[in-house]
């Protein structure tokens, strides 16, 4: 299918107009004897199974040593793949280099912070930098596509492997030699980069390129903004990696769309992803939640934003897990209905291929105990069972591929280089964290039962009449100038603690802060005040404040105050501010207010915005709503976020039917159901920016 802007979505080797939603896993045949094969495409088959990911660690597999390459046992495996009608998402193997090459070469091995390597023995033990691995990797992918170019089954190449999981920050000469390479095209000259790192500090000042290292273990906090480069440079490293295997795929496979899987889940932070998405056919995502409170808002919001990421065109769910990851401390299986709601719920944010890690669980090897569709206990358990419900479901659900989720009214702004910066060390406090910050703001809009997308600084913000920007730390001007505009021609801007702070070289604007806010937002800061780990202040609206308080002064008359602070050093200052500007308006948010807290003043900030919830009172808050559309049939996917019984006889549209989906007017915990309405009239598909 193509898919707009000449992007492609996965070749379907057979009937390839026919409209369906892929389902599979990771297959890693080579762990099992031949016979187990034929089971294998049995069983893929009963459980609605249309598309592996192959060969991902195969490396030393294919190529045992340097001119010795064996490919027909992958030979057999994508022939059989094809003879049961399962097309292949397959790897270009380079994910980890065999003992081969790492013993050959060792300065392909990273080396850490600390001058150690990282020596072989685990996985994706090389360094991004490095011209041998680069070499050696390029070689094996034009042999895999020279190889499988032809390839009846071949759907989509999928670059490595989740790039950047254990490799991404590599301090060695190879890294050193690149980093100066990027700072020279960054600031051309050593004077810029000295005024831009503000090298007069602590005696830093740099005379020769040479001179320049990446942020080794230093004495004391290294130079910010050699930190910040050196993250984005890091990014930028992998990046170019992705290109050019993609390049080598492009000249051989012209017809076959490229992915590599992203990391948008949790802490993950080291690639900018927004940077990233315009280098791929599509986008694909691993998705793997932390139990918790959080975990299942954190699980649509990663979603969201992938979906975001992938601008509006379908998505592929590489990886997620049928039950238990084999990676935290204490590793809970899923609870009964857990499988399928989070598999749903990427769908209901655009996925259109839904994946997990891994086909059958491995006898032996590091992640013997990670979950998979076919368990240790084989095809009769209710894991299995639970799968083939899944992939019955998806089968039913084929007339949503392709559609697209309507626009919401609200933008969260995800800004990659904020949380890269607001973490870094020597600031007010060390316990800011970015993503949470964000994360409160999506739970306490899914509280009120206002949908939000989540996009990235890339994406057009214009049609948002509502662009909540948490800890918005690091502000170029032409950001700046985009979200003045946004208010001046009647758009709403809501803004936190720690935002407008630095340009894009991580120095402050001066004159009060927040700098590039102080005239939007109507305020001036004069001193931040961070709370210590455990304390609390309280506000007027009965809310509590953690993490941070600040010095508020109002600047201008129409700026007005939404809530003040009742106890601490700031009592009797504004803590909460709307400043009107037109139609439009700007809020500040000087605290962290938590979920709980936000969604107490939301209400105000979401009546400023003239924003309201179009869900009916009862189901408001308990239900995670989004909608798929095509134009003509609306798909409303609602996933129960409570654990009460919701009652849905007031939604529109009648429930579609099928095994893993509700159909009964109460929704259960855990449960998802999917009903189709005629599309509202005059309403386009409208994808998020
Ligand atoms: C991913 C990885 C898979 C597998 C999985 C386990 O990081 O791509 O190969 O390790 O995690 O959760």
């Amino acid at each position: 299918m193509e898919a707009d802007n000449g992007r492609r979505w996965l070749r379907w080797p057979s009937d390839p107009a026919r409209a369906r939603l892929a389902y599979g896993a990771d297959y890693n045949p080579e762990q099992w004897p031949r016979e187990t094969w034929d089971e294998d495409m049995r069983a893929m088959r009963a459980a609605g199974v249309n598309i592996v990911s192959l060969a991902i660690f195969s490396w030393a597999r294919i190529q045992p040593r340097r001119d010795v390459w064996d490919f027909q046992w992958l030979d057999d495996v994508m022939d059989l793949l094809h003879a049961n009608g399962i097309a292949v998402d397959l790897a270009t193997a380079t994910a980890t280099p065999p003992p081969w090459l790492t013993t050959a070469h060792p300065e392909i091995l990273p080396v850490d912070r600390h001058g150690h390597t990282v020596w072989p023995g685990a996985r994706q033990h090389w360094r991004p930098t490095s011209p041998v691995f680069r070499e050696h990797a390029l070689r094996l992918t034009r042999a895999m596509a020279g190889r499988y170019r032809d390839h009846p089954a071949l759907a989509a190449w999928h670059v490595s492997n989740e790039l950047g999981c254990h490799n991404v920050y590599d301090y060695s000469q190879d890294a050193a030699e690149a980093f100066r390479r990027w700072l020279r095209g960054r600031y051309g000259t050593l004077e810029t980069l000295n005024l831009a790192w503000a090298t007069t500090f602590w005696s830093q000042h740099y005379s020769e390129w040479d001179q320049i290292l990446p942020p080794r273990l230093a004495a004391s906090y290294p130079n910010p903004t050699q930190q910040l480069d050196f993250i984005r440079f890091s990014s930028d490293a992998l990046k170019d990696h992705l290109r050019a295997e993609r390049d080598v795929l492009r000249e051989l496979t012209p017809g076959i769309p490229v992915t590599t899987n992203f990391m948008v889940m949790g802490e993950m932070k080291a690639m900018n992803y927004a940077d990233w998405a315009s280098e791929v056919d599509f986008v694909s995502n691993d998705h793997y939640p932390r139990p918790g409170p959080g975990a299942r808002d954190e699980l649509s919001f990663s979603a969201n934003l992938t979906g975001s990421l992938a601008g509006g065109r379908p998505w592929c769910l590489m990886e997620h897990a049928t039950s238990a990851v084999n990676w935290q401390p204490v590793n809970l299986a899923k609870q009964a209905g857990g499988m399928a709601r989070d598999s749903l719920t990427h769908v209901a944010y655009g996925a259109d291929a839904v994946c997990f890690f891994q086909w059958r669980q491995s006898a032996g090897g590091a992640e013997k105990y990670h979950s998979a569709m076919v368990p240790h206990a084989g095809e009769d358990s209710e894991l299995f069972r639970s799968v083939a419900e899944l992939g019955a479901t998806l089968a039913a659900l084929a007339p949503v591929a392709g559609t697209r989720r309507r626009r919401a009214d609200v933008a969260i702004l995800f800004d990659w280089e904020s949380w890269w910066a607001s973490e870094l060390d020597s600031h007010p406090t060390s316990l800011l964290r970015y993503r949470r910050e964000a994360l409160d703001w999506y739970s306490a809009l899914l509280a009120a039962g206002v949908r939000a997308d989540v996009v990235t600084p890339v994406g057009d913000l214009t049609a948002y009449p509502l662009v909540v920007a948490p800890i918005l730390y690091v502000v170029p001007d032409p950001l700046a100038r985009r979200l003045e505009d946004h208010v001046a021609s009647g758009g709403h801007l809501v803004t936190t603690y720690f935002s407008g702070i630095v340009d894009q070289n991580d120095q402050v604007r001066l004159g009060g802060y927040p700098g590039a806010f102080r005239d939007l937002l109507g305020i001036r800061v004069e001193e931040f005040g961070p709370l210590p780990d455990g304390e609390a202040v309280e506000l007027d609206l009965g809310v509590t404040g953690t993490l941070w308080t600040d010095r508020v002064d109002l600047t201008d008359p129409a700026t007005e105050v939404v809530a003040t602070y009742k106890t601490g050093e700031q009592a009797g200052r504004p803590a909460v501010t709307l400043h009107r500007a037109g139609s439009g308006s700007a809020s500040y948010v000087s605290t962290r207010l938590g979920p709980e807290g936000l969604a107490v003043i939301l209400p105000r900030l979401l009546d400023a915005a003239g924003v309201t919830s179009e869900l009916p009172p009862e189901v408001r808050g308990l239900v995670d709503v989004t909608i798929r559309t095509d134009g003509t049939d609306d798909y409303w996917f609602v996933i129960n976020r409570s654990d009460r019984h919701v009652d849905l006889t007031a939604l529109p549209g009648a429930p579609l039917r099928a095994p893993s989906l509700a159909t009964e007017a109460v929704l259960a915990p855990r449960r998802v159901q999917v009903r189709r309405a005629p599309a509202r009239d005059g309403d386009s598909p409208r994808p998020p920016a």
